[in-house]
Protein backbone atom coordinates (compact mmCIF):
# COMPACT_ATOMS: atom_id res chain seq x y z
CA UNK A 1 0.00 0.00 0.00
CA UNK A 2 1.43 3.52 -0.82
CA UNK A 3 1.52 6.31 1.38
CA UNK A 4 -0.15 9.47 -0.47
CA UNK A 5 0.28 12.97 1.07
CA UNK A 6 -3.01 14.73 -0.57
CA UNK A 7 -5.68 11.66 -0.31
CA UNK A 8 -6.35 8.92 1.69
CA UNK A 9 -6.90 4.86 0.58
CA UNK A 10 -8.79 2.51 2.50
CA UNK A 11 -10.78 -0.80 2.36
CA UNK A 12 -13.77 -0.43 4.09
CA UNK A 13 -15.95 -3.01 3.21
CA UNK A 14 -13.52 -6.34 1.95
CA UNK A 15 -14.13 -6.11 -1.80
CA UNK A 16 -14.08 -2.15 -2.02
CA UNK A 17 -11.93 0.53 -1.84
CA UNK A 18 -12.00 4.17 -1.07
CA UNK A 19 -10.29 7.14 -2.00
CA UNK A 20 -10.99 10.40 0.00
CA UNK A 21 -9.28 13.42 -1.09
CA UNK A 22 -7.68 15.16 1.50
CA UNK A 23 -6.33 18.85 0.99
CA UNK A 24 -8.55 20.14 3.62
CA UNK A 25 -7.11 23.78 3.73
CA UNK A 26 -7.42 23.80 -0.33
CA UNK A 27 -10.93 22.95 -0.26
CA UNK A 28 -9.51 19.48 -2.29
CA UNK A 29 -8.47 21.85 -4.85
CA UNK A 30 -6.98 19.19 -7.48
CA UNK A 31 -3.60 20.21 -8.07
CA UNK A 32 -1.19 18.17 -10.49
CA UNK A 33 0.30 16.18 -7.44
CA UNK A 34 -3.36 14.92 -6.20
CA UNK A 35 -4.60 14.23 -9.43
CA UNK A 36 -1.11 11.96 -10.04
CA UNK A 37 -1.87 10.73 -6.30
CA UNK A 38 -5.80 9.55 -7.88
CA UNK A 39 -4.08 8.05 -10.63
CA UNK A 40 -2.25 5.89 -8.69
CA UNK A 41 -4.64 4.80 -6.28
CA UNK A 42 -6.63 3.84 -9.00
CA UNK A 43 -3.99 1.56 -10.28
CA UNK A 44 -3.60 -0.06 -7.19
CA UNK A 45 -7.44 -0.84 -6.76
CA UNK A 46 -8.02 -2.34 -10.36
CA UNK A 47 -4.79 -4.23 -10.37
CA UNK A 48 -6.12 -5.64 -6.40
CA UNK A 49 -8.11 -8.92 -7.63
CA UNK A 50 -10.09 -8.48 -4.65
CA UNK A 51 -11.43 -5.09 -5.05
CA UNK A 52 -14.79 -5.14 -7.10
CA UNK A 53 -15.45 -1.38 -6.85
CA UNK A 54 -14.32 2.09 -5.90
CA UNK A 55 -15.87 5.15 -4.36
CA UNK A 56 -14.62 8.45 -4.58
CA UNK A 57 -15.34 11.10 -1.83
CA UNK A 58 -14.15 14.36 -0.45
CA UNK A 59 -14.90 16.08 3.01
CA UNK A 60 -18.35 17.39 4.24
CA UNK A 61 -17.30 20.76 3.07
CA UNK A 62 -16.03 19.97 -0.42
CA UNK A 63 -15.90 17.28 -2.65
CA UNK A 64 -13.37 19.21 -4.50
CA UNK A 65 -13.36 23.04 -5.35
CA UNK A 66 -12.07 22.56 -8.31
CA UNK A 67 -8.46 22.71 -10.39
CA UNK A 68 -5.76 23.97 -8.55
CA UNK A 69 -6.08 28.03 -9.32
CA UNK A 70 -3.10 29.35 -7.18
CA UNK A 71 -1.20 26.24 -9.82
CA UNK A 72 -2.73 27.70 -12.83
CA UNK A 73 -2.37 31.36 -12.29
CA UNK A 74 0.78 31.85 -13.90
CA UNK A 75 0.97 29.11 -16.60
CA UNK A 76 1.28 30.48 -20.05
CA UNK A 77 0.09 29.36 -23.24
CA UNK A 78 3.03 27.22 -24.37
CA UNK A 79 3.56 25.26 -21.47
CA UNK A 80 0.02 24.07 -21.15
CA UNK A 81 -0.15 23.28 -24.53
CA UNK A 82 2.93 21.43 -25.12
CA UNK A 83 2.57 19.61 -21.60
CA UNK A 84 -1.17 18.94 -22.67
CA UNK A 85 -2.13 20.05 -19.36
CA UNK A 86 -5.04 18.18 -17.85
CA UNK A 87 -4.08 14.74 -19.30
CA UNK A 88 -3.43 13.23 -16.24
CA UNK A 89 -7.18 13.53 -15.61
CA UNK A 90 -8.21 11.09 -18.50
CA UNK A 91 -6.73 7.97 -16.58
CA UNK A 92 -10.09 7.68 -14.20
CA UNK A 93 -12.46 7.32 -17.53
CA UNK A 94 -10.26 3.98 -18.19
CA UNK A 95 -10.76 2.30 -14.77
CA UNK A 96 -12.71 -0.85 -15.96
CA UNK A 97 -14.14 -1.22 -12.18
CA UNK A 98 -17.09 1.08 -11.70
CA UNK A 99 -16.17 4.31 -9.51
CA UNK A 100 -18.88 5.82 -7.24
CA UNK A 101 -18.46 9.47 -6.56
CA UNK A 102 -19.58 10.45 -3.17
CA UNK A 103 -20.29 14.11 -2.99
CA UNK A 104 -20.71 16.63 0.21
CA UNK A 105 -20.29 20.23 -0.45
CA UNK A 106 -18.73 22.39 -3.09
CA UNK A 107 -18.14 20.43 -6.46
CA UNK A 108 -16.62 23.40 -8.40
CA UNK A 109 -15.23 23.02 -12.55
CA UNK A 110 -12.95 20.46 -11.89
CA UNK A 111 -14.28 19.05 -8.91
CA UNK A 112 -17.59 18.83 -11.06
CA UNK A 113 -15.60 17.46 -14.04
CA UNK A 114 -14.01 14.39 -11.50
CA UNK A 115 -17.31 13.26 -10.36
CA UNK A 116 -18.84 13.24 -13.88
CA UNK A 117 -15.63 11.26 -14.60
CA UNK A 118 -17.17 8.63 -12.65
CA UNK A 119 -19.95 6.14 -12.91
CA UNK A 120 -22.48 6.99 -10.61
CA UNK A 121 -22.89 10.34 -8.67
CA UNK A 122 -24.42 10.17 -5.12
CA UNK A 123 -25.17 13.87 -3.71
CA UNK A 124 -25.56 14.83 0.01
CA UNK A 125 -27.84 17.65 0.26
CA UNK A 126 -25.63 19.81 1.14
CA UNK A 127 -23.77 19.18 -2.42
CA UNK A 128 -23.48 22.03 -4.79
CA UNK A 129 -22.23 21.43 -8.18
CA UNK A 130 -21.18 24.26 -10.55
CA UNK A 131 -18.85 25.02 -13.61
CA UNK A 132 -17.56 28.68 -12.42
CA UNK A 133 -14.38 28.89 -15.07
CA UNK A 134 -16.23 31.36 -16.99
CA UNK A 135 -15.87 33.64 -13.83
CA UNK A 136 -11.66 33.22 -14.09
CA UNK A 137 -11.97 33.87 -17.34
CA UNK A 138 -11.56 30.24 -19.25
CA UNK A 139 -13.80 27.06 -20.04
CA UNK A 140 -13.81 24.01 -18.17
CA UNK A 141 -10.38 21.67 -19.08
CA UNK A 142 -11.87 18.23 -17.91
CA UNK A 143 -14.86 17.47 -19.72
CA UNK A 144 -17.04 19.95 -17.96
CA UNK A 145 -18.63 21.28 -20.99
CA UNK A 146 -19.18 17.58 -22.82
CA UNK A 147 -20.08 15.30 -19.59
CA UNK A 148 -22.35 18.00 -18.38
CA UNK A 149 -24.29 18.64 -21.80
CA UNK A 150 -24.37 14.33 -22.15
CA UNK A 151 -26.08 14.09 -18.81
CA UNK A 152 -28.09 17.32 -18.52
CA UNK A 153 -28.59 18.78 -21.63
CA UNK A 154 -27.88 21.62 -23.91
CA UNK A 155 -29.66 24.35 -22.62
CA UNK A 156 -29.32 24.07 -18.72
CA UNK A 157 -25.38 23.01 -19.73
CA UNK A 158 -24.88 26.44 -21.60
CA UNK A 159 -26.52 28.30 -18.57
CA UNK A 160 -24.52 26.94 -15.77
CA UNK A 161 -21.24 27.18 -18.15
CA UNK A 162 -22.30 30.43 -19.62
CA UNK A 163 -23.23 32.21 -16.06
CA UNK A 164 -20.95 30.05 -13.89
CA UNK A 165 -24.05 29.57 -11.25
CA UNK A 166 -23.83 26.76 -8.97
CA UNK A 167 -26.68 24.66 -8.60
CA UNK A 168 -27.84 22.50 -5.78
CA UNK A 169 -28.24 18.76 -5.09
CA UNK A 170 -32.27 18.99 -5.73
CA UNK A 171 -31.58 20.53 -9.44
CA UNK A 172 -28.32 17.94 -10.36
CA UNK A 173 -30.94 14.93 -9.09
CA UNK A 174 -34.04 16.35 -11.09
CA UNK A 175 -31.44 17.06 -14.25
CA UNK A 176 -30.11 13.25 -14.01
CA UNK A 177 -26.69 14.55 -13.19
CA UNK A 178 -26.72 12.56 -9.82
CA UNK A 179 -28.54 9.27 -9.20
CA UNK A 180 -30.39 10.08 -5.78
CA UNK A 181 -29.90 12.56 -2.94
CA UNK A 182 -29.40 10.94 -0.16
CA UNK A 183 -30.51 11.71 3.59
CA UNK A 184 -29.18 14.07 5.47
CA UNK A 185 -26.49 13.34 8.00
CA UNK A 186 -22.79 13.30 8.62
CA UNK A 187 -21.03 10.57 6.54
CA UNK A 188 -24.54 9.37 5.10
CA UNK A 189 -23.81 9.42 1.17
CA UNK A 190 -20.30 7.69 1.63
CA UNK A 191 -22.39 5.03 3.84
CA UNK A 192 -24.97 5.07 0.84
CA UNK A 193 -22.11 4.72 -1.53
CA UNK A 194 -20.18 1.88 -0.24
CA UNK A 195 -23.27 0.40 0.35
CA UNK A 196 -23.88 0.76 -3.39
CA UNK A 197 -20.32 -0.34 -3.93
CA UNK A 198 -20.41 -3.61 -2.29
CA UNK A 199 -23.33 -4.67 -3.96
CA UNK A 200 -21.13 -4.12 -7.47
CA UNK A 201 -18.59 -6.07 -5.81
CA UNK A 202 -20.78 -9.02 -5.22
CA UNK A 203 -21.90 -9.46 -8.55
CA UNK A 204 -19.59 -11.53 -11.22
CA UNK A 205 -16.62 -9.30 -12.10
CA UNK A 206 -16.83 -10.08 -15.52
CA UNK A 207 -20.46 -9.41 -15.97
CA UNK A 208 -20.01 -5.82 -14.16
CA UNK A 209 -16.48 -5.03 -16.41
CA UNK A 210 -18.74 -5.69 -19.70
CA UNK A 211 -21.76 -4.02 -18.30
CA UNK A 212 -19.93 -0.90 -17.32
CA UNK A 213 -18.24 -1.29 -21.04
CA UNK A 214 -21.24 -1.36 -22.67
CA UNK A 215 -23.02 1.82 -20.93
CA UNK A 216 -19.88 3.47 -21.55
CA UNK A 217 -20.54 2.93 -25.10
CA UNK A 218 -23.64 4.37 -25.52
CA UNK A 219 -21.85 8.18 -24.78
CA UNK A 220 -19.06 7.23 -27.46
CA UNK A 221 -21.59 5.36 -30.31
CA UNK A 222 -24.51 5.80 -32.65
CA UNK A 223 -27.37 3.55 -31.40
CA UNK A 224 -26.53 1.03 -34.38
CA UNK A 225 -23.20 0.82 -33.44
CA UNK A 226 -23.77 0.54 -29.97
CA UNK A 227 -26.37 -2.17 -29.79
CA UNK A 228 -24.03 -4.53 -31.92
CA UNK A 229 -21.35 -3.54 -29.44
CA UNK A 230 -23.35 -4.63 -26.78
CA UNK A 231 -25.12 -7.90 -28.72
CA UNK A 232 -20.63 -8.78 -29.17
CA UNK A 233 -20.02 -8.25 -25.16
CA UNK A 234 -23.31 -10.55 -24.39
CA UNK A 235 -22.35 -13.17 -26.17
CA UNK A 236 -19.37 -13.75 -25.30
CA UNK A 237 -20.44 -13.96 -21.26
CA UNK A 238 -22.02 -17.45 -22.10
CA UNK A 239 -18.64 -18.84 -22.08
CA UNK A 240 -18.23 -18.01 -18.09
CA UNK A 241 -18.87 -19.70 -15.32
CA UNK A 242 -20.39 -16.76 -13.65
CA UNK A 243 -23.07 -16.96 -16.73
CA UNK A 244 -23.80 -20.71 -15.40
CA UNK A 245 -23.55 -19.89 -12.07
CA UNK A 246 -26.08 -17.22 -12.34
CA UNK A 247 -28.64 -18.85 -14.29
CA UNK A 248 -28.24 -22.62 -12.52
CA UNK A 249 -28.60 -20.44 -9.03
CA UNK A 250 -31.98 -19.05 -10.43
CA UNK A 251 -32.77 -22.28 -11.69
CA UNK A 252 -32.33 -23.75 -8.02
CA UNK A 253 -33.96 -20.81 -6.23
CA UNK A 254 -30.68 -20.23 -4.55
CA UNK A 255 -27.96 -16.98 -4.18
CA UNK A 256 -25.42 -16.79 -7.34
CA UNK A 257 -22.06 -17.31 -6.32
CA UNK A 258 -19.88 -15.96 -8.60
CA UNK A 259 -16.38 -16.93 -8.92
CA UNK A 260 -15.28 -14.23 -11.56
CA UNK A 261 -14.27 -16.47 -13.99
N1 LIG B 1 -7.84 26.29 -6.19
C1 LIG B 1 -6.97 26.67 -5.22
N2 LIG B 1 -7.34 27.02 -3.98
C2 LIG B 1 -8.65 26.99 -3.69
C3 LIG B 1 -9.62 26.60 -4.63
C4 LIG B 1 -9.17 26.26 -5.94
N3 LIG B 1 -10.00 25.86 -6.91
N4 LIG B 1 -10.84 26.68 -4.06
C5 LIG B 1 -10.64 27.08 -2.78
N5 LIG B 1 -9.32 27.27 -2.56
C6 LIG B 1 -8.67 27.70 -1.32
C7 LIG B 1 -8.88 29.16 -1.08
O1 LIG B 1 -7.95 29.90 -1.83
C8 LIG B 1 -8.66 29.26 0.40
O2 LIG B 1 -7.26 29.21 0.63
P1 LIG B 1 -6.58 30.29 1.64
O3 LIG B 1 -7.18 29.95 2.98
O4 LIG B 1 -5.13 29.99 1.53
O5 LIG B 1 -6.99 31.63 1.15
C9 LIG B 1 -9.24 27.96 0.91
O6 LIG B 1 -9.30 27.07 -0.22
C10 LIG B 1 -10.67 28.11 1.43
O7 LIG B 1 -11.44 28.73 0.43
P2 LIG B 1 -12.33 30.04 0.68
O8 LIG B 1 -11.73 30.89 1.77
O9 LIG B 1 -12.54 30.70 -0.63
O10 LIG B 1 -13.66 29.37 1.22
P3 LIG B 1 -15.15 29.93 1.09
O11 LIG B 1 -15.99 29.03 1.95
O12 LIG B 1 -15.19 31.39 1.34
O13 LIG B 1 -15.54 29.72 -0.45
C11 LIG B 1 -15.69 28.51 -2.54
C12 LIG B 1 -15.64 28.44 -0.99
C13 LIG B 1 -16.98 29.20 -2.98
C14 LIG B 1 -15.66 27.09 -3.06
C15 LIG B 1 -14.49 29.32 -3.06
O14 LIG B 1 -13.30 28.80 -2.45
C16 LIG B 1 -14.30 29.27 -4.54
O15 LIG B 1 -14.98 29.96 -5.26
N6 LIG B 1 -13.32 28.47 -5.04
C17 LIG B 1 -12.97 28.40 -6.43
C18 LIG B 1 -13.99 27.64 -7.23
C19 LIG B 1 -13.61 27.63 -8.70
O16 LIG B 1 -13.53 28.64 -9.35
N7 LIG B 1 -13.34 26.42 -9.24
C20 LIG B 1 -12.96 26.25 -10.61
C21 LIG B 1 -11.47 26.17 -10.73
S1 LIG B 1 -10.91 26.19 -12.42
C22 LIG B 1 -11.06 24.57 -12.96
O17 LIG B 1 -11.49 23.70 -12.25
C23 LIG B 1 -10.58 24.32 -14.38
C24 LIG B 1 -10.98 23.01 -14.95
O18 LIG B 1 -11.92 22.88 -15.70
C25 LIG B 1 -10.20 21.78 -14.65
Amino acid sequence: QSTYNFILTSRPEPNVSLITLNRPKALNALSTPLMLEINKALDEAENDADIGAIVLTGSERAFAAGADIKEMKDKQFAEVYTSDFLQNWTRITQVRKPIIAAVSGYALGGGCELAMACDIILASPTAVFGQPEINLGIIPGAGGTQRLTHAIGKSRAMEIVLTGRNFSAKEAEAWGLVSRVVGEGEGEVVKEALKMASTIASKGRISVQAAKEAVNSAYELPLGEGLRLERRLFHPLFATNDQKEGMGAFAEKRKANFTNN
